[in-house]
């Protein structure tokens, strides 16, 4: 009979080199399986003298602890293996820079618009929206322009059909938000506005605010106030100059344009503003009863002031921006400027 000894010597010499579980597998058949070399010594020990079965039986047994203990230990060494690849695989190395994050912006005349809508907000505006196309009849004749009127000309409207248009000016809003408010009235309305008009300093398309305060006792003074500390606060320059010259609108009376202290020059005169030293920033003027009155307001009780300011313009003087075309052709190298 084999030296059982030698046959698990040869087997754990085997087993040591293995690295693929399957072929383990193998081996471990080849020794301790059905038709393994161990196994075929077990058969054989019936053959053996009764006096030598029991040793012979221990040696056996001994040699297949041994190739067991073995094979147990060659399958811990490649799982172990298997388990370091994989985390040396799935390291991450903490040390790495980041990637960066790219992140957008608003747009600057989103930032504007947000801008003069808070400081409106904080002194106790109310904010609304209205529609962009717009009846002919809130756009002009609500606001005392009726048809032939020559400041329609002056609008450069776009027409939708017959009977609408793309709002020329946020004032239609007026007329729209009175109608469904009961006084006193306190708002402001960002929004677009369209005009068939395109050059260096105009685009079809713009942004103006409107305000509107209807109340008992709104003055003009009043109206000044706002409009200077809006301005001063916008603009962050607290000694900022104002004046108001007197204008024309169908839908105030009286009507002015506003003007602040260049921004740019401090008044001194320079390209900003075209030499003047000031620069003309908005219209406004107390509601005119034509307005007011059709709606069924007592123009003897309530009185209002309105003002509606270009928001392109205020972005414009506040970035230095010099170029009103910029704000629309959306090139990154100009809006990322404003992250
Ligand atoms: N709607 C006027 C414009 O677009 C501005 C304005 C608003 C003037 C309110 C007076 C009062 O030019």
């Amino acid at each position: 009979m084999l030296d059982p000894h030698a046959i698990a010597a040869e087997a754990v010499a085997v087993l040591g080199d293995i690295e693929d579980p399957a072929i383990l597998e193998d081996v471990k058949a080849r020794y301790l399986g059905k038709a393994g070399s161990l196994t075929e010594l077990m058969k054989q020990l019936g053959k053996l003298d009764a006096a030598e079965r029991p040793s012979a039986g221990a040696k056996i047994n001994e040699a297949k602890q041994q190739v067991e203990a073995a094979l147990n230990a060659q399958r811990d060494k490649i799982a172990n293996r298997e388990l370091e690849k994989k985390l040396s695989a799935e390291a991450l190395d903490v040390t790495l820079p980041g990637r960066g994050l790219h992140t957008g912006g608003l747009h600057p005349v989103s930032r504007t618009l947000n801008r003069i809508t808070d400081l409106f907000h904080s002194i106790g505006f109310d904010v609304a929206d209205g529609p962009e196309i717009e009846s002919d009849h809130y756009n002009f004749t609500a606001l005392n322009i009726p048809a032939n009127h020559p400041a329609r000309a002056m609008h450069d409207t776009f027409y939708v059909g017959t009977n609408d248009v793309l709002r020329t000016h946020t004032s239609p809003m007026q007329v729209r938000y009175l109608e469904s408010h009961s006084l006193p009235v306190k708002v402001i309305v960002p929004g677009r506005v369209y005009r068939c008009d395109s050059d260096m300093t105009h685009t079809p398309m713009f942004h103006q605010v409107e305000g509107l305060w209807v109340a008992e006792n709104v003055t003009f003074a009043g109206l000044k106030g706002v409009l200077v500390d809006f301005m001063r606060q916008f603009f962050e320059q607290e000694e900022l100059r104002a004046r108001f010259r007197p204008s024309f609108f169908p839908f105030t009376e009286p009507s002015a344009e506003m003007d602040i202290g260049c921004v740019s020059c401090g008044g001194a005169g320079c390209r900003v503003c075209s030499g003047t030293g000031w620069l003309e920033v908005l219209g406004c003027g107390m509601v005119h009863p034509n307005v007011l009155e059709p709606l069924g307001i007592d123009t003897e009780k309530y009185i209002g002031f309105a003002f509606g300011l270009g928001v392109e313009r205020l972005a414009m003087l506040r970035y230095g921006v010099n170029d009103l075309r910029l704000f629309f052709e959306n090139d990154l190298r100009f809006l990322a400027q404003f992250r």
